[in-house]
């Protein structure tokens, strides 16, 4: 009986010691031992080149070298729109709290080096409301950098004259078209009279001399709301977190460190607010004082929790996970024209959304793993360590899917296709890997010519 009995705890104290490697308990232990990743992420609002730095990319050595009897014919690619500033809401709650908890923190904080305390103590907010949702300088010069990455990849495809563009009807896919297209011009035509943008008296906005299309198909993740169908929100799981102990003892030590007091009534909300915060002024100007309040397991605990609300958009209900259809559908149908056609365009651009990039995601089974949180023996919190569903590196602002067309003459009149995301080989469904015969891809998506209809599909009963 004892000998059963001690086999039972040393299975115990193994599975313990397992949940501690690949789960980070939020517990009272001082800084973990575990190294995360990158304190630099801050889920879908990290930057494109932070996250692209951390990916560590297997690009250039992986398949852009190796194909070079493959010729490039046409390149689809659909992007996030770029960094941006908060929404109205959240503005005003920022201009509403955080000059109050500036001056708290900088005062009475407990483990601030001097000049955090110094940056907080003249902190103010750098932007208002006129700026919501617009495109910051930072996002502009990203995206000014990615679209020199992939001129560099394919320099004949991103022919300014061969270019189709089309945005959401959102001022921030817009502002990054045009700075993406912009870049082109600049690079193509340096000597010409450059402004692609002008100012239009009689429209009193700016236009575009390249045209920019608005796009349904871009807001499709929008569409089904007019059908009832499930909206977007906080799941049962992301309640359960947010609200739990283990958060609330998180947010006392927070409060405690940070010189907040009791009678502040700081909240879990509060604590959500602060770091959202941070992320949006490293998005924009690289640093914030605000992220340095933070131990890296706070940080990683509100990125994972955010995790949960965009996992539970993308895979959690069967609507969500079928509408992309209609972004392949049309894929499809521009690489048949791509390959029949010899005056189709060679290269079509979208800009879009994360809530779009999701459901494309998950229509593509992409990134599917996401691991639950757990409880230990006492009751913590217990985050995973590693999941394919991270939105600091799959959807980070300018998160951009790409499909590229090849023709490859030693095989025979073979097309193929590449898919990538963020610039890594992604493999789809219908194709056995991700540079796939352009025969397999048609064949195996051929039937959404008939069922994919986004009407049809926002009337699905929920499953
Ligand atoms: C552009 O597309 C056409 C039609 O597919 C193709 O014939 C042509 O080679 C492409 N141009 C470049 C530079 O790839
Ligand atoms: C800092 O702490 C002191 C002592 O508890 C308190 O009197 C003061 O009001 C606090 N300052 C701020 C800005 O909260
Ligand atoms: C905190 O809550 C108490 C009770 O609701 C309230 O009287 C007090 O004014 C609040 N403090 C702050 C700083 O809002």
């Amino acid at each position: 009986m004892k000998t059963i009995l001690l086999m039972l705890i040393i299975i115990i104290e193994i599975f313990e010691c397992k949940i501690q490697q690949d789960y980070l308990c939020i517990s009272d232990q001082d800084d973990q031992m575990i190294e995360l990743k990158s304190n630099e992420h801050c889920g879908s609002k990290t930057s494109y080149l932070t996250a692209r730095y951390d990916r560590k990319l297997l690009l250039e050595r992986d398949w852009h070298l190796n194909n070079q009897q493959c010729k490039p014919i046409y390149l689809y690619f659909l992007g996030r729109h770029s960094i941006r500033f908060p929404g109205l809401k959240e503005i005003i709650k920022q201009e509403r709290l955080m000059p109050k908890y500036a001056k708290i923190i900088s005062k009475n904080g407990t483990k601030l080096s001097n000049g955090i305390r110094h940056d907080l103590h003249y902190w103010t907010l750098m932007y208002d409301q006129t700026d919501q949702y617009h495109v910051t300088l930072s996002g502009k010069y990203e995206t000014q950098t990615i679209a020199k990455i992939f001129y560099r990849y394919f320099p004949k495809l991103l022919n300014v004259d061969r270019i189709d563009v089309s945005v959401s009807r959102k001022i921030r896919t817009r502002e990054t078209a045009w700075a993406f297209l912009r870049t082109l011009y600049d690079i193509q035509t340096p000597n010409s009279n450059k402004h692609t943008l002008k100012w239009d008296n009689k429209l009193n906005k700016m236009v575009s001399r390249h045209k920019i299309v608005e796009s349904d198909l871009l807001m499709i993740h929008e569409r089904c709301k007019k059908f009832g169908s499930p909206k977007e929100g906080k799941s049962a799981k992301y309640k359960e977190l947010f609200h739990s102990l283990s958060f609330d003892k998180m947010r006392n030590d927070f409060s405690q460190r940070n010189g907040i007091k009791n009678e502040e009534n700081f909240t879990i909300e509060h604590m959500y607010l602060l770091k959202s915060l941070c992320c949006y002024e490293q998005a924009i100007y690289q640093q914030s004082p605000w992220c340095s309040l933070f131990k890296p397991y706070e940080r990683f605990a509100f990125n994972y929790l955010d995790d949960i609300k965009s996992y539970t958009d993308a895979y959690g209900y069967g609507i969500n996970r079928k509408m992309a259809c209609v972004l392949i559908a049309d894929l499809r149908r521009k690489l048949i024209m791509a390959r029949d056609d010899p005056h189709s365009i060679n290269t079509t651009l979208y800009f879009g959304h994360d809530h779009l990039m999701y459901r494309l995601f998950s229509y593509l089974n992409l990134f599917e793993q996401f691991p639950h949180f757990k409880y230990d023996r006492n009751g913590q919190i217990c985050l995973p360590i590693n999941r394919e569903w991270d939105s600091s590196t799959i959807t980070p602002f300018g998160t951009n899917f790409v499909a590229i067309l090849y023709d490859c003459d030693e095989d025979d009149d073979q097309k193929k296709l590449l898919t990538l995301v963020n610039e890594n080989v992604v493999e789809i469904p219908g194709c056995t890997n991700g540079f796939c015969p352009l025969d397999e891809f048609l064949n195996y998506y051929e039937h959404l010519e008939n069922d994919c209809k986004i009407e049809d599909i926002c009337r699905l009963p929920e499953s």
